[in-house]
């Protein structure tokens, strides 16, 4: 038996005991001559004492003792004592009112110098990724992991409480189309042939309700080839559901128990029962964003009545072409500096503005080159529209509808920046949007495509639109669960006929011999009896990293990629063999360019 109790054991009521500890040397401190341990495992810390008088040859080891060195200590529970009247307790640690006065020490394994201080914030990601083993001895990484295990622990025994089945899909699969790019996996035994690897688990959870399962679920793990991001990794962890006999409202109802279990579990907060809901067409309309932040105002609001005949061509121009003009009041903001209005005008044209008008309201009057042009009731009704007072900033947006939203939507996330609104916020806003539209116009491939997936269901009040072409206004019974700006999860009620599913692949451009190749086996299933079914999927590490409160879910994930898509510590990708290669049937075309240095 290496230990008698964890680090974050001891208490008062253990003095007098013998107790055996092992565990990582912490820190090591030198008080005249005596040597203090602090001994560390994943549960806590405790000191350590080495005394001449208990064992002469282990205080004489201890002297040697490096930071993460791996001991075992035996010895004696003993209070802290008083020195010089002073109280030498450690209020800090659980442990702090006991001592352990070692009577033994055997050294288990040494340790080199470390790469990193452990109890110092790393800016360097590359060096902590590239000793991610030690970066996860660090406290804040060993709370994440532990919170990790908890979330998933608790939707788990949550859906299972529901009569949810967890059932395993293939990793080995058939591409299925979520909007990215496949990871593909050469076929040895089928020369030629490719595996996928899954984007998520779609077609087998919708074939398992064809199966009769009725309640599936799977903490399932999924790879996507995209460009990463702070809240991307090419694969990710989804907590995806599918149920049959189901709507709308019975799966939002399942996932906000599910949400409401993991943060009575990992954080011990009850949050809200049921979340407010918003249309897409609302969530655009008033926060220019299909996952709006509601931890802070700052509407968008329309100005088409006030400007419809306006002398300021920019904005009557919009208005007259069919476009819209909308403007957002930055309250207080009036002291923004040239650098970043530069800074916000950039951000605009980015996302296809032409430009972002804007006033300042300072020292009693209007300061901006457009105001010139407004009458005074134009003024009066601006006034009036967006609560303007002393101090405040307001931006337009003047363009068609979804450019000025999306726009605007961008740059009240970027003011909300500058300004430090959500500094100290603590609140957790949760919302569903709903009635997305169910297809989206790809100029560049002139095409439609599906915004969620081509499963998901036309909305019942919209059909007669698809039937008549008309694409754009066709809305579809899919939802997002947004959190704090952040996208959750998303799912939908799924097509469950076999023609409607058909005469969409048609609408989406599948041709009748691709339908066969790709999809057959969903279409034949589904004229076999398919139950209605509907369900969702939440991104597991996005969840887990507000859980935790970091801004990435790369510091969630045991062993993430950086964003380049490398794992720095066992480096892969990495070249293979080319005799492994050829028993693929695989031979690659890429040839460096020469002053292409080589990816450590
Ligand atoms: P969707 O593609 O919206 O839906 O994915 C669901 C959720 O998965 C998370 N997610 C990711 N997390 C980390 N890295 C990524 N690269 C990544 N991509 C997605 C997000 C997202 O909301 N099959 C459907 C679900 C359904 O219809 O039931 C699907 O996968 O949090
Ligand atoms: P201009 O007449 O092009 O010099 O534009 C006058 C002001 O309106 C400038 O501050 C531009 O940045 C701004 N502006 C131009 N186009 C737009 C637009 N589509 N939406 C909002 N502001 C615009």
């Amino acid at each position: 038996m290496y230990k008698t109790h964890h680090c974050n054991e001891l208490r008062k009521e253990h003095i007098g005991q013998t107790a055996t500890l092992a565990g990582w040397v912490n820190t090591n401190r030198d008080h005249h001559g005596v040597i203090f341990i602090d001994v560390r495992d994943r549960e806590g810390v405790t000191q350590v004492v080495f005394r001449t008088e208990e064992n002469a040859e282990a205080a004489k080891m201890s002297h040697s003792l490096r930071a993460e060195d791996v001991i075992q200590v035996t010895g004696v529970v003993t209070e802290r004592p008083e020195i010089e009247g002073q109280s030498t307790v450690n209020a800090n640690i659980a442990t702090g009112e006991i001592e352990l006065v070692a009577s033994e020490l055997k050294v288990i394994n040494k340790a080199e110098v470390l790469p990193f201080q452990l109890d110092k914030e790393l800016s360097n990601e590359d060096l902590r990724l590239k000793h991610r083993y030690l970066d996860l001895r660090r406290p804040r990484m060993a709370r994440n992991l532990r919170l990790r295990h908890r979330v998933s622990k608790s939707a788990r025994d949550f859906l299972d409480e529901q009569g949810y089945l967890e059932i395993e899909t293939p990793i080995l699969s058939k591409s299925t189309p979520e909007g990215a790019r496949d990871f593909l996996v050469p076929s040895r035994l089928n020369p030629g042939k490719f595996y996928a690897l899954p984007q998520a688990p779609q077609q087998y959870k919708q074939l398992l309700q064809v199966a009769g399962v009725e309640k599936y679920f799977q903490i399932a793990r999924c790879f996507r080839d995209e460009d990463l991001r702070a809240d991307r990794q090419p694969e990710f962890t989804q907590i995806d559901v599918e149920a049959s006999f189901v709507g709308q409202d019975d799966i939002i109802a399942l996932i906000e128990g599910v949400l409401g279990r993991v943060f009575k579990d990992a954080l011990d907060i009850e949050i809200e029962k049921s979340f407010l809901r918003l249309t897409h067409r609302e969530a655009m309309e008033r926060f220019g964003s299909d996952k709006p932040d509601l931890r802070f105002g700052m509407e968008i609001i329309d100005l088409g009545d006030v400007f419809a005949t306006s002398t300021f061509k920019v904005f009557s121009g919009s208005l007259a072409s069919g476009g819209v003009v909308k403007a957002i009041n930055a309250k207080g903001f009036a002291c923004v500096t040239t650098g970043q209005i530069n800074n916000l005008t950039e951000t605009a044209q980015l996302h296809g503005a032409k430009g972002l008008a804007f006033i300042k309201v300072e020292d009693g009057q209007w300061k901006s080159p457009i105001v010139k042009f407004f009458t005074d009731e134009e003024k009066a009704a601006l006034t009036e529209k967006l609560g303007i007072e002393e101090g405040d900033l307001i931006l337009f947006g003047a363009d068609k509808w979804q450019t000025a939203c999306e726009v605007l939507g961008r740059i009240r996330l970027e003011v909300c920046r500058y300004q430090n609104l959500l500094d100290g916020n603590t609140d957790l806003k949760f919302l569903w949007v709903t009635e997305f539209p169910l297809l989206d116009y790809s100029a560049e491939d002139d095409k439609w495509n599906a915004v969620h997936h081509p499963f998901t269901r036309p909305h019942a009040d919209d059909v007669a639109l698809l039937e008549a072409g008309e694409f754009a206004k066709v809305r579809a019974e899919a939802y997002d669960v947004v959190l704090n700006g952040y996208e959750l999860g998303g799912g939908s009620i799924r097509i469950h006929e076999s023609d409607l599913q058909s005469k969409m692949f048609t609408v989406l451009g599948v041709t009748e011999e691709e339908k066969a190749s790709m999809f057959g086996h969903l279409l034949t299933a589904f004229s076999y009896g398919a139950p209605p079914h509907g369900g969702v999927a939440l991104g597991l590490d996005r969840l887990v990293m507000l859980v935790c409160g970091e801004d990435s879910i790369r510091e969630v994930i045991a062993f993430p990629k950086n964003n380049r898509g490398i794992d720095i510590m066992s480096a892969s990708p990495a070249d293979v063999d080319f005799k492994q290669l050829r028993e693929l049937y695989v031979k690659s075309t890429y040839t460096p360019k020469k002053e292409e240095a080589p990816e450590e």
